[in-house]
């Protein structure tokens, strides 16, 4: 097998699941929005097409930095072709009724990991005295003529959107809103910061208790910069580690990195922690390792595909349990075209390690599956082509470039159904 040796130094983009968050946050804000750090991929471009259907103006200053300017927003109906495939399009629900007290979008949908409701997202809402109305695939949702009331809502899943919906509704609501079994994820964290930034009064972000002080009115007065994206640096770190590389990864921020560092360190990788940079090196096939998908801090399930490579190529048997999507295992078919013995099912799999994969062609099933095609392709024998990228696009930012300026052999086809697709299917 050619084991390519990647060496040299990434930069990690603005995270995506903070930024199609704080994009629809601005909703709530008076007057203009700076934004910097904000990643240059498809899912931001779809939110943008998105505000600006509802009247935002929204200007690019540079490729990550740019204004949004919400003053001149009128509409609360999201056109229903462009919210139905994207997965974040319901923190369009909770900005819109909590500023303008209604909001219609469509059901959303996503990557396709399994069932994915929305009930207690409908129940933090409905608790704040929304009316919710569920019909032939839209969400209504309209706030009482003088507002939504502050209340108490105790989510009985630890969900990142229902938690950020939470706060985007109780931002401007009358009184003090206290939210139990928070999320705690770096992400939901940065939307309350961003909030606070503006005028917002949250507090316990990052905690599994938030409270959130409604306030009469937000005000943008300087610029907010997205955190760097957890699972784009993880991404990079496991690549560093199955390609027996050593690569400086910039931009990240080392704490959020825990969980993943812990693993890539039992599985014999060596891992320095900088101020916001960190380095993976790794001489050694990588010993097997068991991973259980958790909620933060735990090990993200949006890293599972990409560590499942790594496992595929160790010297010996590990497991991994999916403990948050029903369906997060179908790109195991693809790692298994390639050569790894995986056996899945329901939410475990079995990963046995083997000496080689080989280059075929595979489909990208999602964004972090498709990320994995990616670094089994780094390490296989021969060629392998990857279907579907439109999916990584999503979420990685110019990540082909990145890969070559470490060393890696990849090319970018762009062929031109992928670019019809470009603004659909969201995670
Ligand atoms: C976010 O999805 C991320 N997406 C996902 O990342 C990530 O996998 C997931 O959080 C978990 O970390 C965005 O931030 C846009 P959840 P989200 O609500 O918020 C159940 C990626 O690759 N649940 O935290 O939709 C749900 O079924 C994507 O970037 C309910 O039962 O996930 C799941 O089992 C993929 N009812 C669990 O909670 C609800 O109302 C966690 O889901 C909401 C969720």
């Amino acid at each position: 097998m050619v084991l390519v040796d990647y060496r040299g130094e990434v930069t990690i983009s603005g995270a995506k699941n903070a930024a199609v968050a704080i994009l629809p946050a601005t909703l709530l804000v008076n007057g203009k929005c700076h934004l910097e750090n904000v990643p240059d991929i498809s899912d931001i471009r779809a939110i943008i097409k998105i505000l600006k259907s509802l009247g935002s103006k929204v200007e690019y200053i540079s490729d990550h930095e740019l204004i949004i300017d919400n003053t001149g927003v009128n509409i609360t109906t999201a056109p229903y072709d462009l919210t139905c495939k994207f997965r974040a399009s319901y923190y369009l629900l909770g900005a819109l009724i909590g500023k303008f007290g209604s909001a219609q979008i469509s059901l959303p949908g996503g990557c396709n990991l399994g069932a994915r409701p929305i009930d207690q997202h409908i129940k933090a809402f409905e608790s704040l005295g929304a009316t919710i109305g569920v019909k032939r695939g839209n969400v209504y949702a309209s706030a009482p003529k003088d507002g939504l009331n502050a209340t108490s809502i105790f989510l009985d899943v630890v969900s990142v959107g229902a938690t950020i919906n939470a706060i985007l509704a109780a931002t401007l609501a009358k009184g003090t809103s206290t939210i139990e079994n928070c999320a705690k994820e770096p992400h939901v964290v940065d939307v309350a910061n961003f909030l606070n930034s503006v005028g917002a009064n949250i507090k316990g972000a990052g905690t599994d208790v938030i409270k959130v002080t409604g306030v009469k009115e937000l005000n943008q007065n300087s610029s907010y910069a997205v955190i760097p994206d957890q699972i784009e640096a993880g991404t990079f770190m496991v690549a560093a580690a199955i390609t027996k590389g050593n690569v400086l990864i910039k931009n990240c921020i080392p704490k959020h990195m825990e969980p993943i560092t812990a693993k890539l360190q039992e599985a014999g990788a060596e891992v320095i922690e900088f101020e916001d940079t960190i380095r993976v090196s790794m001489d050694d096939t990588p010993r097997p390792i068991n991973i259980k998908t958790m909620p933060y801090p735990g090990f993200p399930t949006d890293m599972q595909p990409q560590i499942c490579t790594l496992i595929a190529m160790s010297k010996g048997t590990g497991m991994i349990i999916e403990s948050i999507w029903d369906s997060r295992f179908q790109y195991t078919d693809e790692l298994i075209k390639m050569g790894a013995d995986i056996t899945a099912h329901g939410r475990t799999a079995m990963v046995k390690g083997v000496d080689k994969l080989y280059g075929s062609p595979v489909g990208a099933h999602d964004l972090r599956a498709g990320a994995a095609m990616i670094l089994a392709g780094l390490v296989a024998h021969g060629r392998t082509e990857i279907y579907d990228i439109y999916h990584i696009e999503r979420g990685y930012e110019n990540i082909v470039e990145k890969f070559k300026n470490l060393g890696a052999k990849i090319e970018f086809y762009r062929d031109p159904e992928a670019c019809v697709k470009e603004s659909g299917v969201s995670c």
